[in-house]
């Protein structure tokens, strides 16, 4: 491509590339580049309007390059038997993991949400959003996983509900048997039943390892046949075994409705208003860390430059706008 930056199908404007990578607000950028403390590809570029590809152009700010931001993928896979639910497998083992079937053009690493047994099959997500991740497993949020079974043995209602209304199950700490405790309430519905199988489904809110295994062996039915079939509003569809899709804006919208509505906030919002000296003190010192942020932030740019970049942009100042700070792509 030839080093013209005025060209709009080259990508976004220069000064979006910037505020995106979190070197200031965009009317901060626009100053800086008109500056001359914009260099793409080694070439200043110091009029406006200047366009890139954050992809492909080496794009600096005072001599540092920017950070790259990678675009969040969310996957959806079919996960097939025989199959280990990480990114790479012990030392060893040469077993096939969930990452050598999800091969993402633009992500170089997705990490599988929550995790299914070697031979459980059905719906696994993967994401490079750990954040989301974190969330979706945790059961303060209560996201419901839902399975459907097929197990050795006529399951009877007493016993369905005994796994309904929770039982012990072994807690392991480090590889060692530690206490047992109660699962939570889980929804179980047969859908059919014969001399020497029942097929079920059961809806959780928590995933104990191996927990639906653990629960049906306990009374008597062990599992032939396990397919995670939804997770939250998000169901397993349109995909072979083994195949991968990303997600539908629609699908994921539910799965962030599903987080919010769940029953569970982080702790710290919890003590937040548990207390209204709590509430006090943590707004003290959130206003505490966020002047100390700023002075980092200002620190890291040179304080001089980028506040005249400021004034001439008709911005507050940094400080005044908590625009996002520039660590030089260091991530710092
Ligand atoms: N419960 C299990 O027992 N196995 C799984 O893979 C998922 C949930």
């Amino acid at each position: 491509m030839p080093d013209r930056y005025d060209d709009k199908s080259r990508g976004p404007r220069l000064q979006r590339i910037l505020a995106d990578a979190g070197v200031a607000a965009r009317r901060v950028c626009e100053q800086l580049i008109l500056d001359g403390e914009v260099e793409v590809n080694g070439r200043l570029v110091a009029k406006l309007p200047a366009f890139a590809d954050p992809e492909i152009d080496r794009i600096t700010v005072q001599g540092r390059p920017i950070k790259r931001r990678s675009r969040k993928v969310y996957v959806m896979l079919n996960k097939p038997t025989n199959t280990v639910t990480t990114t790479a497998d012990e030392p060893d083992m040469d077993r096939r993991t969930v990452a050598d079937l999800v091969d993402h053009p633009t992500a170089d690493r997705l990490f599988p949400v929550g995790r299914l047994d070697f031979d459980t099959t059905g719906l696994l997500l993967m994401t490079n959003d750990g954040e989301l991740a974190n969330k979706l497993t945790h059961p303060r949020f209560g996201v419901v996983k839902t399975y459907h079974a097929v197990v050795k043995g006529k399951l009877s209602d007493e016993d369905a509900d005994r796994i309904a209304e929770g039982i012990y199950l072994a807690e392991r700490k480090a590889g060692r048997t530690d206490g047992a405790s109660r699962t939570a309430r889980v929804e179980v519905k047969v859908f059919h039943r014969d001399r020497d199988r029942t097929i079920l489904e059961l809806r959780l809110r928590e995933g104990r390892n191996r927990q639906v295994r653990r629960m049906l062996a306990s009374v008597g039915c062990p599992v032939k046949k396990l397919e995670r079939v939804a997770m939250g509003p998000v169901k397993l569809k349109g995909l072979p075994r083994g195949g991968w899709r990303e997600l539908t804006k629609g699908e994921l919208d539910g799965l962030r409705k599903a987080i919010s509505r769940g029953k569970g906030e982080p702790e710290v919002i919890r003590k937040k208003t548990s207390k209204k000296t709590s509430k006090a003190t943590t707004k003290k010192s959130s206003s505490k860390r966020t002047r100390r942020d700023e002075e980092v932030q200002v620190s890291i740019v040179d304080k001089k430059r980028i506040k005249s970049a400021v004034a001439r942009s008709g911005k507050k100042s940094v400080k005044q706008t908590g625009a996002r700070r520039y660590d030089g792509g260091s991530g710092r």
